[in-house]
């Protein structure tokens, strides 16, 4: 199987609050009707989740943050995840929306049996996605689970053949002024500062990607931009953005 992040930046118009690209997501939709083997779908925050959370100064670290923010971030993100469900039961492919509440426990670990049970899903051909979102933590604190921890998350369970991040970038750079791309993340040192948001942005990307190598499972960083890109690398063809293996 495989699983597949969509990034925030490529699922919506990061300069603009609360705006998704649904012709983006419908491209990469259409191209994921040729796929023929399973797979999960992992969504990012973007201008949705990302904005509220930073306007309410939240992140990843479990805190008693501001009740007003707990909820903006979470119906955000509800509505984001609306409009991705809707273009991909609009191609025909049928979603099965699958919160990380359902498999992160208070405690922050993750629930085995649900994670299992998303793979059954995909068995029976629906397709579970999930995205980052606020999560309720133990003493009545609540953070922000980002996309990329749960790629890690279910991947470390699942094994997944194939993790891909889709961005808005041909991949990771080794000078991102230049946009030099690294092929192989073994070849270079990526440059990756910090971007201004909830999760860390690219940075997170990156540590996610080294946790998720040392399981010895494959990483692939490529542009949604260009969809034949992710299913050239999904039909072993062509690894045409970043590769960590
Ligand atoms: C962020 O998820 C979720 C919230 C801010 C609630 P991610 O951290 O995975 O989002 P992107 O892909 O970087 O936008």
């Amino acid at each position: 199987m495989i699983i597949i992040k969509l990034g925030g930046s490529i699922i919506t118009n990061k300069q603009k609050p609360l705006t998704a690209k649904p012709k983006i997501i419908n491209t990469i939709v259409e191209k994921l009707k040729t796929v023929d083997e399973q797979y999960i779908i992992i969504h990012g925050g973007g201008s949705f989740g990302h904005y509220w959370s930073v306007k309410y100064n939240m992140h990843t670290e479990a805190k008693n943050y501001d009740k007003r923010g707990i909820s903006v971030v979470k119906n955000s993100m509800i509505e984001l995840n609306k409009i991705v469900l809707d273009v991909f039961y609009k191609n025909d492919l049928f979603p099965y929306v699958f919160p990380a509440s359902n498999f992160i426990d208070i405690d922050g670990k993750p629930i085995q049996k649900k994670i299992i049970e998303m793979k059954e899903i995909t068995e029976a051909g629906l397709i579970p996605i999930t995205y980052g979102d606020v999560l309720w933590y133990i003493d009545k604190k609540s953070y922000i689970l980002s996309g990329d921890k749960i790629m890690t998350i279910l991947a470390k369970l699942l094994k997944p053949r194939l993790c891909i991040f889709v961005l808005n970038e041909n991949g990771i750079y080794s000078d991102f002024n230049k946009k030099k791309l690294i092929y192989n993340l073994d070849d270079a040192k990526p440059d990756v500062k910090i971007i201004n948001d909830a999760t860390g942005g690219i940075k997170r990307k990156y540590e996610e990607a080294k946790l998720i190598k040392e399981l010895k499972l494959k990483v692939f960083f490529t542009n949604g931009n260009k969809p034949s890109r992710i299913i050239d690398a999904i039909n072993d063809v062509r690894f045409e953005g970043t590769t960590f293996e």
